[in-house]
């Protein structure tokens, strides 16, 4: 068996582009764009490119950045006053911190300041809390981003016995929370797992989200599974792979995603949608205070 590739790239395109009808649609009722407040703290590589790729794709929808480069010296009090500012701005739909952030400063308290309704990253506890108890608002770009690359590739989850390896605040956690909600039977799987190969044979669904290169050997793969590969690790020769042995899996996997234009371009895509939707809200609750 070859599993058939599933094509992220192709599957965000469609994203933006209906992204993109419903921002012209406003503006042809004289609504504003939709705005993004893009924060780059320090001179990461890696991060300069996800927030370069982010910034394009708002150029492209018609969605206003506003960016903020600020340098690898700013303190937690100047950045959680930036966001004080940001909150209180009409006219700033949504937030968004690049991680990671200097050591000086604390990826937890600057979320915890970000206004829920503005974070449009879905990192904020209120907003994984909300996807907890199932009434979901702004989800975590990259889990929700997984569920719509499977909805559009007609795959159906309910009852399938799925499997996430990782266990972090922005992907593993959120991405167990998503499959719950989808009607999945979910593992969790981290450095304390027992045996990983064990569970990930008996999985129909794989969703490899711990950031080590290959940890995922093909042969582990029950034959016909659905694996998604969240992994975006960089190699010593400067290419990048996933967690997944690609090349192994592939033989065995019913569906699979590549690494890079699997996932990757999900997650920008679905960084779009939320803005929209956090202006969306915010019209939807200024509407409520006027008419009450
Ligand atoms: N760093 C790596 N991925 C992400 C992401 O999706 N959002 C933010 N804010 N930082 C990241």
């Amino acid at each position: 068996m070859t599993a058939q590739i599933i094509d992220g790239k192709a599957i965000a395109a469609t994203v933006l582009n209906s992204v993109q009808a419903r921002i012209n649609a406003r503006l042809k009722t004289n609504k504003r764009a939709p705005s993004l407040a893009v924060i780059l703290v320090g001179a990461d590589p890696a991060s300069a490119i996800y927030v370069r790729n982010k910034r394009l794709a708002c150029e492209k929808v018609g969605i206003l950045s506003i960016a903020y480069d600020l340098p690898a010296s700013t303190t937690e009090a100047e950045l959680l006053n930036l966001i004080k500012q940001l909150n209180q701005d009409e006219n700033i739909d949504g937030i968004l911190v690049q991680s990671p952030l200097p050591p000086q400063i604390k990826d937890e308290h600057i979320i915890e300041h970000i206004s829920p309704n503005k974070d449009v990253d879905g990192f904020h506890p209120y907003n994984i809390g909300r996807l907890a108890v199932r009434q979901p608002t702004l989800r975590s770009c990259t889990p929700f981003g997984v569920i719509k690359m499977l909805n559009a590739s007609n795959i159906p989850l309910m009852g399938l016995d799925a499997v996430v390896i990782g266990v972090s605040n922005h992907v593993g956690r959120p991405m167990a929370l998503e499959l719950l909600l989808a009607g999945c039977t979910v593992t969790s799987c981290h450095r304390h797992t027992k045996n990983l190969a064990k569970i990930i044979m008996q999985a129909d669904l794989v969703i490899a989200a711990a950031g080590k290169p290959g940890l995922i050997q093909g042969d582990w793969i029950k034959p016909g599974a659905i694996v998604i590969d969240i992994g975006i690790n960089r190699l010593a020769d400067g290419s990048i792979a996933g967690d997944v042995d690609f090349n192994t899996a592939k033989q065995r996997a019913g569906y699979i995603t590549p690494v890079p234009g699997g996932v990757g371009p999900m997650t920008v895509a679905t960084l779009m949608e939320n803005t929209l939707l956090a202006q969306e809200l915010q019209e939807t609750r200024l509407t409520n205070l006027t008419s009450n």
